[in-house]
């Protein structure tokens, strides 16, 4: 953490935090930093296939934070892991736009009821709680326009950006109706450490740098040239850190990425070229990828560094670096 690392050990010092979600890679990452600052962390994670729960993304502070095996839509278990905390990331999920097409209900029931479920226990129980809310620039359905600033219109293309959009205005609700203190993230495409590595769902940088170490085809459909905004881990975590210290940004909305565009292709070469391994394959759009996809996005992040004073500092080369040397080393427990 370099942002005034003395003024979050101040604030962080024996807080109680809860993230739910919290052995995927998101959570894990922030539980990490949370220890290093001294708060006092439980995750829940109710450890759903194929979702990216994984015990050994917390193995460096096993010891340091309590694990709670639950659901986010287990309406008593919410009650009473809610009671007493100061901090909520709420970050349990389903992560894949396209399961939620086949099966909507499942996405619905986690990714807008259990948030539901956990705002009502904090309006019950801990109506203090700060709670932080990872949305998705799925949001935003087809771009108009970029960068991409919160104000921009949002038109889901999926149950999961749809999802995601009521969830969200759950959460700016439970703040203006009841002044549960909220704030609200919409993430780019996050990667790097700590990711599920066996399906290519989500966190596509990940699963790009397992087939190129493996010396596989990686491919890329239509001409590669669509424009994404990836999202190192760490900076990420950060600014979810940033976001839950400070008592300025209740209700507001976040969004967060690395505010650099990258062709699909170019990362792609860039990961090639990193590893010196795998091969690119230009392939046509599958017609269940076409109908969802949203055009170019590069986000704005001029709030996030104006209100948070956040700023992203991983680069892509220097990200994937870091997360092949991660992956290197700890390649058993992902594959
Ligand atoms: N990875 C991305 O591309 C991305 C992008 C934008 C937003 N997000 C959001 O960030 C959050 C975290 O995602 P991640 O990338 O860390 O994914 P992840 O799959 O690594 O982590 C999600 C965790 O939530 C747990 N979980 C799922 N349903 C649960 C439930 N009902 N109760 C308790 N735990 C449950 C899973 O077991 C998993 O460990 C999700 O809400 C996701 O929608 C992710």
């Amino acid at each position: 953490m370099s942002v005034d690392p003395g003024g979050l050990q101040r604030h962080y010092q024996n807080k109680k935090v809860l993230i739910t979600g919290g052995l995927g890679m998101i959570g894990s990452s922030i539980a990490l930093e949370l220890v290093s600052l001294g708060a006092d962390v439980t995750l829940v994670d109710a450890i759903i296939e194929p979702f990216g729960a994984n015990h050994f993304n917390i193995s460096p502070i096993r010891d340091k934070v309590t694990v709670n095996i639950s659901d986010i839509r287990d309406k008593e278990s919410m009650k009473s892991l809610v009671a007493g905390k100061d901090i909520i990331f709420n970050l349990a999920g389903q992560v894949s736009h396209n399961d939620s097409i086949e099966n909507p209900f499942l996405d619905a029931e986690i990714n807008y009821l259990g948030h539901l479920n956990v705002l009502e226990a904090c309006r019950k129980v801990s109506p203090e709680a700060k709670i932080l809310f990872s949305g998705s620039r799925l949001q935003f359905g087809e771009i108009e326009r970029i960068p991409v600033a919160e104000d921009h219109p949002l038109r889901p293309k999926t149950p999961y950006a749809l999802n995601k959009v009521a969830a969200e205005n759950l959460y700016l609700y439970y703040h203006r109706v009841y002044g549960q203190p909220t704030v609200v993230f919409r993430i780019a495409n996050p990667y790097g450490p700590r990711a599920q590595m066996k399906h290519p769902k989500y966190a596509m940088i990940n699963w790009f740098l397992r087939l190129a170490m493996e010396g596989k085809c990686i491919r890329i459909f239509g001409d590669g040239k669509q424009i994404r905004d990836y999202i190192y881990i760490q900076d990420l975590a950060e600014a979810f850190i940033l976001a839950a210290a400070s008592d300025r940004v209740g209700g507001e909305i976040f969004n967060v990425g690395s505010g650099v565009g990258t062709r699909f292709k170019d990362m792609a070469g860039s990961i090639v070229r990193i590893l010196n391994k795998g091969e690119i394959e230009f392939v046509p759009w599958p017609e269940e990828y076409l109908n969802i996809e949203t055009g170019d996005y590069v986000t704005d992040i001029s709030k996030a560094r104006r209100l948070l004073g956040w700023a992203p500092k991983t680069s892509l080369e220097e990200g994937i670096r870091r997360t092949h040397e991660f992956y290197k080393k700890f390649r058993e427990y992902y594959w």
